[in-house]
């Protein structure tokens, strides 16, 4: 009885799987149209994102579920604001600090020196899937990065905390004549490939000009850019809208100086997504660290999809 059952059931529960996921899909077009007044709340659905995962066709072929498909970010006009509260928790390996992490010294030659440039490394060596380079504000270091570091190497990315020069233990090399712009050059040249760029607060001073200084290929130099509250924002404006760098705004809706001034000025970044941390002030990652660390692992699991 129950296998005559079952061979009857199982064309109707594949139509119906096909018109569910079609209509989602169909739906989530709709909300990437320029006119669609409900694109902001289109990261919602993250969160069914695991238990859908591994749902199989009867062929076993893995079909692509509507919240599998990479984000459409086509509309320049469209700033997406993700709801962080919604978010999936990021996973959390039991070992994780086992993890270790290595000081690394990276020789930054910038004009006629070699700065000698301290950073903390975790994560695959060889062909990560993306490598992550976080900077710091101006009252922290690499170090305040650790337990970052650690998570990302579960999920299996390079990650590379630095001390900027004249900063923790970099303390002793200073840029001299040197720019900014032509310090993050020399650096991310050294990591191999263009790196996801974690910028908060006094940092931005080198993302932005190595970033957006009279040029249109920050997509080239970095393979996506995570501005924290940065600083300088205003500097750049001309040249955002050029921009094709997947952005992720992130700022502590406490911050109601350099938060809220950053946000409306990189929101002309087109491939930009912004998500406000309810709660946090400007170090939005020390005040609200978990939420942080779900809305990095959101947005990196959708460059890599
Ligand atoms: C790892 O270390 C942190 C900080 O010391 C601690 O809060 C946490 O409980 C430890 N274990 C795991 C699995 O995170």
């Amino acid at each position: 009885m129950a296998p005559s059952g079952i061979s009857l059931n199982k064309p109707a529960a594949i139509t119906i799987l096909v018109l569910v996921a079609g209509g989602v899909i169909m739906y989530r077009w709709g909300w990437s149209s320029p006119h669609s007044s409900a694109a902001e709340t289109d990261i919602s659905n993250a969160g069914s994102k695991k238990g859908n995962a591994d749902i199989k066709p009867p062929d076993g072929k893995k079909i692509a579920l509507p919240s599998e498909l990479p984000l459409t970010l086509t509309d320049s006009k469209m700033s997406k604001e993700i709801d962080v509260n919604k978010l999936p928790d990021f996973p959390l390996s039991p070992d994780i600090n086992a993890t270790a992490i290595k000081m690394i010294t990276i020789d930054v030659k910038v004009k006629d020196k070699t700065l000698k440039i301290n950073s903390r490394q975790t994560g695959p060596a060889e062909s990560p899937t993306l490598t992550v380079l976080l900077l710091h504000g101006q009252a922290f270091t690499s170090q305040d990065w650790i337990r970052t570091l650690r998570l990302l190497a579960s999920w299996g990315y390079k990650a590379v905390a630095i001390d900027l020069p004249d900063f923790g233990k970099s303390k002793a090399e200073s840029l001299g004549d040197a720019s900014e712009e032509e310090f993050m050059t020399a650096l991310v040249g050294t990591l191999g490939s263009a790196p996801v760029i974690v910028s908060p607060s006094m940092s931005g001073r080198f993302s932005l000009p190595y970033l957006f200084s009279d040029r249109s290929d920050s997509e080239q130099r970095a393979a996506a850019f995570i501005p924290v509250a940065p600083v300088m924002t205003d500097k750049f404006k001309a040249n955002y809208p050029k921009s094709q760098v997947p952005t992720l705004i992130v700022y502590g809706t406490e911050d109601k100086n350099l938060g809220t001034k950053s946000r409306a000025d990189l929101q002309a970044l087109p491939k930009a997504q912004i998500a406000p941390i309810p709660g946090a002030g400007h170090a939005c990652y020390m005040d609200k660290p978990d939420l942080f660390r779900n809305v990095l692992h959101y947005f990196l699991t959708s460059l890599t999809k």
